[in-house]
């Protein structure tokens, strides 16, 4: 996939600007608070229709502005496309592809595919749960888009249900309940079925590029951390998974009243990862975790790859400083010739030849050369 162009009005701090890439790298400098990473994030955007900092979309409208409006052209295999998407103060999002606008934006989520790699994702092994579900949810976004309903409904389903948790109405609440763990068993088996998909495909390509990166000396698991193993053993079809995620629900029911919260579903889970059979989050080494997080990110993009024919663009948020020279050689390799990437940094070694050089500076981008 590559981006051709991109063009931003009222989006973060950017007023008005207009940006034609490069198919290979991007290198994109600037000093610190200068817009180097709003730019990827409207990058992004246009992937998933939000903000991969965790920012709502009003945040990303620049202050004092009612709306912001991303404009972009791209390649998929080879085939012309725009897509651009605005959303405004009165909440309205506004997306269209190749001018086709449709009522729902999720329609559109993952046409354009992008991995980001970022200083969080650095932190990921060491971090909270909830930064690596989300991990695994917005790459099962991306890639089947109609999912995200699901994980919304199931949000939604689980807020009602842990309100009646806690409130006084007991006999109430249980009357309610059997509607609610009904809906909640519907989506929740749904979601880690997905993630179960999701991590047996993962699972060899990030082995895989770990081996190469550590040269074989280390063996990289990742193991989903909850009901999974047992849920799904020995039941095939979809109502048997349901109705095992409703058991569960039912009984748990007792102490989910004691401790006022759901405590059973994927919204508990977490994925862990061993070397050598030791987990990280308690033995590796900051450099181990690094390299675990650059052979998961170069898991999804050849993951990516595979689902879509063609490798999607690469935002590098500020992560090259960060690596040392074999852990950047390593990604320099994957990346090199094949991958569209856009790089953040401060700095300015040359990292890459033949890039095209960006220059940041207070909302405004310039080609320095390419
Ligand atoms: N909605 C907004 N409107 C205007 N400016 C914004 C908005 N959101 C963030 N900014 C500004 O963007 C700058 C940070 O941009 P960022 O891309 O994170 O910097 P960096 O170049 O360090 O990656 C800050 O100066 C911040 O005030
Ligand atoms: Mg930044």
């Amino acid at each position: 996939m590559i981006l051709k162009e991109l063009k931003l009005t009222n989006f973060r701090n950017y007023g008005s600007a207009s940006v034609e890439w490069s198919d290979g790298v991007n290198m994109i400098r600037g000093d610190n608070a200068q817009g180097k990473t709003n730019l990827l994030e409207s990058i992004a955007f246009l992937s998933t229709f939000s903000s991969f900092r965790k920012s709502s979309a009003s945040e990303l409208i620049k202050k004092n502005r009612d709306y912001f409006l991303i404009r972009s052209v791209f390649h998929a295999l080879s085939t012309e496309h725009t897509i651009n998407a605005a959303y405004s103060l009165d909440r309205r999002y506004r997306v269209s592809l190749d001018g086709e606008e449709k009522r729902k934006v999720n329609k559109f989520i993952g046409v354009l595919n992008t991995v980001v790699f970022s200083p969080d994702d650095l932190m990921l092994m060491k971090g909270s749960p909830d930064e690596r579900r989300r991990f695994l949810d917005r790459e099962i976004i991306q890639t089947a888009p109609s999912t995200q309903m699901i994980f919304h409904r199931y949000q939604k389903t689980l807020k009602q249900r842990n309100a009646l948790l806690k409130g006084d109405h007991v006999s109430y609440a249980e009357r309610m309940l059997d509607a609610y763990d009904h809906q909640l068993a519907e989506c929740g088996a749904l979601i880690l079925i997905r993630r179960k998909e999701l991590l047996e495909k993962l699972q060899p390509l990030v082995r895989l590029s770990h081996r190469r990166i550590t040269d074989g000396h280390e063996e990289l698991a990742l193991i989903y951390e909850g009901g999974l193993d047992v849920f799904f053993k020995g039941k095939h079809r979809f109502d048997e998974w349901q109705d095992a995620f409703l058991q569960q629900l039912k009984m748990t029911r007792k102490d989910d009243f004691k401790r006022g919260f759901t405590t059973f579903g994927p919204h508990r889970d977490d994925i862990r990862f061993f070397i050598n059979g030791d987990d990280i989050r308690h033995f590796g080494s900051q450099g181990q975790q690094r390299t675990a997080s650059l052979a998961l990110k170069i898991g999804e993009l050849e993951l990516m790859k595979g689902q879509r024919g063609e490798y999607p663009l690469l935002l590098l948020d500020d992560v090259l400083s960060e690596l040392d020279e074999k852990r950047k050689e390593a990604l320099i390799s994957v990346i090199n010739g094949k991958v569209q990437t856009f790089v953040t940094d401060t700095g300015s070694e040359k990292i890459f030849d033949d890039a095209y050089e960006f220059r940041v500076n207070n909302g405004n981008i310039k080609l320095l050369r390419d």
